[in-house]
């Protein structure tokens, strides 16, 4: 049958304490048949239960929820009649997901509808620099012919794009080979690859919460657990993040020190070096997203995190980076900076998986990096302006929410000052607006309800209708919800 393999293949348990905790944060206390079925029918489309993941025996389930085992078993056919469950030899009960189904990390990018006048919020990111774009596309063009009698692959990334990235990194202070960079197909396949090549199932990860969800989403994919260390709109509790890194021990740390998506803090300096030192004196790696760092508007660039490492902790500091937030995520160019040896065994990881980047990609990279200054000329000016009339229209349509202005990044943290983000996520809908709860930024179920994160890459007027529409959506009348996003890992 077709996709039994995959079943078979996956080997992923859920417990029935674990399960009934998600579901009564879903469903509330004590669900019925429907509710229950409908309960985990959302925590599989939001991902906090895995796909090919086993439901607890039912008698488990029960027990755990206290319904009758009835309730379960009634809720376990309605699962598997909509698709969403499926039953081997009449004794486990597996996750799936029925055809046409989507879930809510690939429906966040789908304005499929055709529908202009829905606003989208639920992505911070920038559309291309159309004049700038439509020049690196003709000369990528022009250069083409001179790839074409080669075979194309290059799983390192094009050398002239690897001395250019290298040569920027040099040029911002941190001296680098081109032999130190892999090209990626943006950051977050970077992420992902050295993730999963430095983490061994059940690894610890230590995670910023709220943090980017797709990266969140790779450390469950990658069978990694996350140690989630908070943040908020003024920064990081340094001492926590050095006590975490002490006592969970981490392989990794997945870090975004440059406007934190979504909270749009900014490290400090002395915050970096203590990071740093915890690192090394836990020999944990320092995965360092640096997507966003080139969107600074009311401050200076950052200097890359790894110019501050001291020797003997450097090599331990591995740097993502991409064009998705300077130029656009469309490109799908990213690279990891990192030792040369690592970068030779995420190149022959990346092998198995993707081959390498599209050579034709990687020349209207070259060319964009080349004007890059120019285009953030142009770019920065044109954020502030939608940040500020963004800021001040929210102040005015709905004086209650609280945010701090970030001095870079896409979008602002609001503090909506009670749980009710869900529910006015849904309501936005129905407005023209999409757009994402805070709690799906969390990195532990049950977190950041009452935050909304409202990117300001639409120009000012279209930022000015958004705030408009969700003060609509609001005063529709909303109830507070629990928690509609969050992740679980099982074992
Ligand atoms: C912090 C962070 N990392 C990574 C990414 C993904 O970037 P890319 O489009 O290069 O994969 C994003 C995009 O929103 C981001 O905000």
């Amino acid at each position: 049958m077709a996709g039994e393999h995959v079943v078979h293949s996956v080997d992923r348990r859920l417990g029935g304490t674990k399960l009934a905790g998600l579901v009564t944060d879903t469903a509330g206390a004590r669900p019925g048949y429907r509710a229950l079925a409908a309960a985990v029918r959302t925590l599989l489309l939001d991902g906090r239960v895995p796909l090919h993941t086993r439901l607890p025996a039912e008698r488990e389930l029960a027990a755990a929820l206290g319904v009758s085992r009835a309730t379960v078993t009634a809720a376990y056919d309605l699962l598997r009649d909509g698709g969403y469950a499926r039953s081997r030899r009449g004794a486990s009960t597996w996750t799936e997901l029925p055809e046409g189904s989507r879930p809510t990390s690939v429906a966040a990018y789908g304005v499929d509808d055709g529908d202009e006048d829905v606003i989208d919020l639920a992505v911070a990111a920038p559309p291309a620099p159309e004049g700038a774009l439509a020049d690196a596309l003709a000369a990528a063009a022009a250069e083409l012919p001179r790839h074409a009698p080669t075979a194309g692959y290059h799983p390192y990334g094009l050398p002239r794009l690897r001395a250019a990235v290298a040569d920027r990194y040099t040029r911002r202070g941190l001296p680098t080979l081109p032999e130190q960079i892999l090209i990626t197909n943006g950051a977050q396949h970077a992420i992902s690859l050295t993730l999963t090549l430095l983490g061994r199932p059940g690894d610890r990860v230590v995670v910023e919460n709220p943090s980017y969800p797709n990266a969140l989403d790779a450390i469950v994919r990658a069978g990694l657990r996350a140690a989630p260390v908070p943040v908020t709109d003024t920064g990081w509790d340094t001492a926590l993040v050095e006590s975490t890194l002490r006592q969970a021990a981490p392989r990794v740390a997945y870090l975004v020190p440059d406007f934190q998506n979504p909270t749009g803090a900014l490290m400090e300096r002395e915050q970096r070096l203590r990071v740093l030192e915890a690192a090394r004196a836990t020999g944990t790696w320092l995965l360092i997203d640096e997507t966003i760092a080139d969107i600074a508007l009311d401050v200076p660039a950052p200097a890359p995190f790894a110019s501050l490492a001291p020797h003997g902790v450097a090599e331990q500091v591995i740097t993502v980076g991409s064009l998705s937030k300077s130029h656009w995520g469309g490109l799908r160019i990213g690279w990891v900076r990192a030792g040369s040896r690592l970068v030779t065994e995420l190149a022959t990881a990346r092998i198995t998986t993707d081959m390498a980047t599209s050579v034709l990609d990687q020349l209207v990279a070259l060319r964009l990096l080349a004007g890059i200054d120019d285009v953030l000329a142009e770019r920065l000016p044109r954020l502030r302006a939608s940040r500020d009339a963004l800021a001040a229209a929210l102040t005015r349509e709905v004086p209650e929410w609280r945010w701090r202005l970030p001095t870079g990044g896409l979008c602002l943290w609001v503090d909506l000052g009670a749980p009710y983000a869900s529910a006015l996520a849904a309501a936005a809908r129905g407005h023209g607006v999409r757009i994402e709860g805070g709690a799906r930024f969390g990195a532990d179920p049950g977190t950041h309800e009452h935050r909304l994160r409202i990117p300001y890459v639409l120009p000012p007027h279209r930022c000015e209708a958004a705030a408009a529409r969700l003060a609509a959506a609001l005063a529709t009348g909303l109830k507070a919800t629990p928690p509609a996003h969050g992740r679980e890992w099982v074992a």
